[in-house]
């Protein structure tokens, strides 16, 4: 049925959409075509009143459930980097299951860069090996469960032969990661909530992030309480937004605390109006909120790196979508809604610890708990704003949905919205549990998604086989319709999906391949397939097309 419904859908929009024609004809090797981006009225979708065509330049592949990373007919990857690889002239390794990746260019070049690499979480199996029978790790599994999360910054470029390598003679190239020490930026640091401390050890748990207006990454910490324990660090060290430069080592790499701490999937950032920063940011738990900071300063361009500062000085905010209002998470909101109660007053004392404890602050002021969000993105063309929320069983919420912010005033520093459901996980739609979203210059919004290794092609989910990366369009008549354009080898997600300027190129993480195996001489997936190698490896991989 699903198939069946994914090529009438296909047979539709070939028949209706000239543009899905004309460029798979073209040959142009691009993903898309692109088009003019011309600041629509954010509601204008609403009411249907203007609208772009949006093409694809793909013919949508089917599920399947191979050991491979699947893609449409003429395109191809090339893996530039998997864990273990030397990645400097130091002997630098790249990390464990890379998630977010970000294309940093060297002299505005498409074909060589930097690559930032989020790296989120290890193995048992293939990274620390197992804890001793009283469940810890020995200090030599606690260095490789620290160096192995984090960051890596590699120089990546495509060679004469049109394969995207790995350069590992970059004077660039370094790691960034458990151990590294973070500067604390913001009204936490030095705060008693932290330990009235201004340095911390390493950053974890990196699961998505963003790229700044000036140029440095933003790596968001998720899920850190498993490393802060087992590592025996102070849990109140992790779970921001990170920030690094990945061209300047010698820009300290830090944490701000002003964009409060959660379970932090991303950094999604834009401009208001007048012209301050706003970072839009998903909490990814169950029943957990959307938030957004506002900073109190302006962005000024020729600042450059020195804007970083902004990030320090601001208002967070959470949103009430009963209301269609965001909430500022301030400690005199937090002590008026406490009503004299002594363990709330007792908790939120100062700003630091609503910024510690800002999921807590949320709801007490009236935020909605929603169903996981993830990832967020601004769209570049109506500046709406994209949420996937992965889903929550707990609601019967059992393949997600991706919703669709509408800021009043087209205003991204507004403090009222409206919002709709842009798409549905589920049968119908052939998704499920949308994750990490990206737009191309056609309006289409790829979004990856990610059913847990232990439910993907079981029960409810056996129709969807393996986790892909799909393409939905968010204009024209195939809005909210998603169109299949990879597959994932066995139990692995696909992550971060990052274009390169002229979107030839399409750097995509493939993450925890085989990761339910139990026996390490039986894998489940021997994803990249390398020769000789005895071991699935989490990879990053480029995609382009044969026409390139
Ligand atoms: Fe690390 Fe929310 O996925
Ligand atoms: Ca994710
Ligand atoms: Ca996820
Ligand atoms: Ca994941």
């Amino acid at each position: 049925m699903t198939e069946e419904l994914n090529r009438r859908k296909f047979l539709t929009y070939v028949g209706t959409g000239v543009t899905a024609l004309t460029v798979a004809s073209t040959g142009l090797g691009v993903f898309a075509p692109k088009v003019q981006a011309e600041g629509t009225n954010a509601a204008s979708h609403l009411f249907g009143i203007k609208k772009k065509v949006s093409g694809l330049s793909f013919t949508p592949i089917k599920p399947t459930d191979k050991d491979e990373l699947v893609l449409p007919r003429g395109y191809k990857y090339d893996v530039v980097a998997a864990y273990g690889d030397v990645i400097n002239q130091k002997g630098d390794t790249f990390g464990y299951n890379n998630d977010f990746t970000m294309f940093f260019p060297i002299n505005g070049s498409d074909e060589r860069g930097l690559l930032w690499v989020n790296h989120e979480y290890t193995s048992d199996l293939w990274v620390t090996g197992p804890k001793n029978k009283d469940g810890k790790y020995s200090k030599d599994q606690i260095q490789k469960l620290l160096y192995n999360q984090g960051g890596s910054i590699i120089e990546v470029y495509r060679d004469e032969e049109g394969v995207w390598k790995m350069d590992t003679a970059s004077q660039y190239a370094r790691r960034i990661s458990g151990l590294t020490p973070f500067q604390l930026t913001g009204p936490a640091k030095k705060a008693d909530v932290v330990g009235k401390v201004d340095v911390v050890q390493g950053t974890f748990a990196n699961c998505s992030g963003g790229k700044t207006l000036w140029n440095t990454v933003l790596s968001a910490e998720e899920n850190y309480e498993s490393t802060s324990m087992d590592a025996n660090l102070n849990e109140t060290h992790y779970g921001w937004i990170v920030e690094v430069d990945p061209y300047n080592e010698s820009f300290a790499p830090r944490k701000h605390t002003a964009l409060g701490r959660f379970h932090h999937e991303n950094a999604a950032m834009g401009l208001t109006k007048d012209g301050r920063i706003v970072v839009y940011m998903g909490d990814d738990k169950t029943d957990a909120c959307v938030y957004k900071f506002i900073s109190k300063g302006k962005y000024v361009k020729s600042r450059k790196q020195a804007n970083s500062a902004l990030l320090e000085d601001g208002t967070l905010y959470a949103a009430d979508m009963k209301n269609g209002k965001w909430v500022a998470l301030t400690v005199d909101a937090v002590k008026a809604a406490a009503k004299g109660n002594k363990d709330i007053l007792g908790k939120f004392k100062t700003q630091a610890d609503v910024l510690v404890y800002a999921h807590d602050a949320a709801v007490l002021l009236g935020a909605t708990p929603t169903d996981r969000p993830e990832d967020v993105e601004i769209s570049p063309f109506d500046r709406t704003v994209f949420i996937a929320h992965t889903n929550n069983s707990k609601h019967g919420n059992i393949h997600g949905h991706i919703t669709r912010f509408i800021e009043d005033n087209d205003d991204l520093g507004s403090l009222t919205f409206d919002f709709e459901i842009f798409a549905c996980g589920g049968r119908q739609s052939g998704f499920s549990a949308p994750d990490n979203l990206t737009f191309d210059s056609s309006g289409n919004l790829w979004t990856v998604t990610d059913i847990s290794s232990s439910s993907v092609n079981k029960g409810v989910f056996t129709t969807f086989k393996n986790n892909g990366i799909f393409v939905i369009p968010t204009m024209g008549d195939k809005q909210g319709d998603a169109f299949q354009f990879a597959s994932a080898p066995v139990e692995a997600e696909l992550t971060g999906p990052c274009f390169t300027d002229d979107e030839k190129t399409l750097f995509l993480a493939v993450q925890h391949p085989g990761e339910e195996t139990k026996d390490i001489k039986k894998p489940t997936s021997m994803w990249p397939h390398r020769k000789g190698d005895n071991q699935p490896r989490p990879s990053v991989v480029a995609i382009s097309s044969y026409k390139y």
